[in-house]
């Protein structure tokens, strides 16, 4: 079988490690991929948005199974447009992404649908913004919209921070159109909890419960990135309650997304916080997390390829998913000046 991995980071290289592992996987094609991966897979030098080309690239090359990391191609439609051409992909459409796309949709998805998550408003006015912060309770957080690469939420601890913040995201749109809608939502204490979960669109099968650390430097300090390292399994999430979480929150969610008719295969990632009240979702994603993926996928037994295939063919209860014992981690290595302005391509 020939596979092609969408994406050039550190999840794409735990995929095409996970991958390659696979006895009926003969040749791994990465796009853009990376320095890291060249034992194990060609690098093929289109990026992951260009989606008209990545099909053309399957069709000529005659790609068995492409499988997608990051969101960009998801939200653009990238599973759509594959199997429009008939081409064989991993990963939900482009109207079950929504899920991530838009965090105006998710909240008001998991508002109709039951699923615990903080309480919330959405605004397209930076006037009724600013009306409604000058009386709020803080802290508070305000997200952009649309996709701003882990960096579209804030933590207001009082009024000016948050009427800055409107006008940097709604004014001045320093995330593009991404920040011209944002959700304003209470502030949730608790430990936070990544649990990802493959899931057919009918069956969901958890995955082991991760964390990311999402502060620049140790201790939690300074600015939040896209993520500096992570840890699997958590203490904090017990059989119990990944019970909890599983039939609560991924098995409503994957039953409303149905329900509303946009069927979701593929990986859901819940970001969650574990409050007093219990568990409450901060966030999902449409795929597998950067960089929990890369301490997840180690400690998965079995063909992730067969996984795949029976999320494709709607039959994940035929899938062998079994996690080993133990723990992994992983720590991230970023150039200078990150998550600000940074030098790329240094040498390592
Ligand atoms: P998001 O972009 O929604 O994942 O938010 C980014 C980060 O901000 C999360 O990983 C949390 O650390 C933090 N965060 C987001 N929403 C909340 C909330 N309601 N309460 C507390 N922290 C939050
Ligand atoms: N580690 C956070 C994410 O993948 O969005």
């Amino acid at each position: 079988m020939k596979v092609l991995v969408v994406g050039g980071g550190g999840r794409e290289h735990a995929l095409v490690w996970k991958l390659a592992q696979s006895a009926v996987v003969r040749k791994i094609y990465a796009a853009p991929g990376n320095a890291g991966m060249f034992r194990k897979a060609e690098l093929v030098n289109i990026a992951p948005d260009r989606v008209k080309d990545l099909a053309e690239f399957a069709l000529r090359q005659k790609i068995d199974l492409t499988v997608v990391g990051p969101e960009l191609p998801l939200t653009l439609g990238i599973v759509d447009a594959f199997q429009k051409r008939r081409l064989r992909i991993f990963g939900p459409t482009q109207a079950a992404s929504e899920i991530e796309a838009s965090k105006a949709f998710a909240k008001r998805f998991m508002q109709a649908h039951h699923i615990p998550t903080a309480s919330f408003m959405v605004f397209e006015d930076p006037n009724r913004a600013r009306t409604f912060l000058r009386s709020a309770a803080y802290p508070l957080v305000i997200k952009a919209d649309g996709l701003a690469a882990g960096k579209g939420a804030v933590i207001c601890e009082a009024k000016d921070e948050a009427m800055q913040t409107i006008d940097r995201m709604m004014v001045a749109q320093e995330f593009g159109q991404a920040g011209s809608r944002v959700v304003i939502e209470k502030y949730l204490e608790g430990e936070e909890v990544t649990v990802m979960a493959f899931t057919d669109g009918k069956r969901v099968v958890p995955m082991v419960s991760s964390q990311d650390h999402k502060a620049i430097f140790d201790g939690g300090e300074g600015p939040n990135t896209g993520g500096m390292g992570a840890y699997a399994p958590t203490r904090f999430v017990d059989s119990r309650l990944m019970q909890q979480i599983t039939e609560e929150i991924l098995e409503q969610t994957v039953a409303g997304l149905s329900q509303e008719g946009r069927s979701f295969k593929g990986i859901l990632y819940a970001g969650l916080m574990i409050t007093r009240q219990g568990p409450k979702v901060i966030e999902f994603n449409c795929r597998f997390g950067d960089p929990e993926t890369q301490v997840v996928l180690p400690l998965l037994e079995g063909d992730l390829v067969e996984i795949f295939l029976s999320i494709i063919e709607g039959e994940l209860e035929l899938a062998d998913v079994r996690w080993r014992d133990g723990a992994a981690a992983c720590v991230v290595l970023a150039s200078e000046g990150y998550p600000g302005p940074y030098e790329k391509g240094r040498r390592i």
